[in-house]
């Protein structure tokens, strides 16, 4: 299969796209909005969820492969964390494929 770098992605993530790798077809801008969900606990500052107070996951910046692969072992049920089971059980292939890419540009503010 050969790199694809072009396209629709390469528009909305122009600034970084020279390091996503290829085979994520996720757009960026539709990640954002299914992002919005996710936003009360992971997109807060430091991290800190601010009751209960515990931490979650810095998200942005990771590369789509690993967002991706997360939310399906969520989806699968091979992560058990059950809030985080119940928020990947309703994404879709596509969802987690735009929030991934989303994710990957967006590398500090969530929500903004
Ligand atoms: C109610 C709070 C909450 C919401 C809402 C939430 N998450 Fe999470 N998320 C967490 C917590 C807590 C963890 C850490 C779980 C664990 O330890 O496995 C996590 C883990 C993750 C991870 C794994 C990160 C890693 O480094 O392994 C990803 C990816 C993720 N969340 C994406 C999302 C997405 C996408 C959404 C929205 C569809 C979302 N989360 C909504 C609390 C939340």
């Amino acid at each position: 299969m050969k790199f694809v770098r072009g396209g629709l992605f390469a528009l909305t993530a122009a600034s970084f796209c020279a390091v996503v790798p290829a085979h994520a077809d996720g757009n960026a801008a539709a990640g954002k909005t299914k992002f919005y969900t996710c936003v009360g606990c992971h997109g807060i500052p430091n991290y800190n969820n601010a009751y209960p107070a515990y931490r979650v996951p810095k998200l942005g910046g990771q590369h789509p492969e690993y967002i991706a692969a997360a939310l399906n072992e969520y989806k699968s049920g091979d992560r058990s964390h059950p809030t985080m089971r119940a928020q990947a059980s309703t994404l879709s292939d596509q969802d987690i494929a735009d929030i991934a890419a989303y994710l990957a540009v967006a590398p500090e503010k969530k929500g903004d």
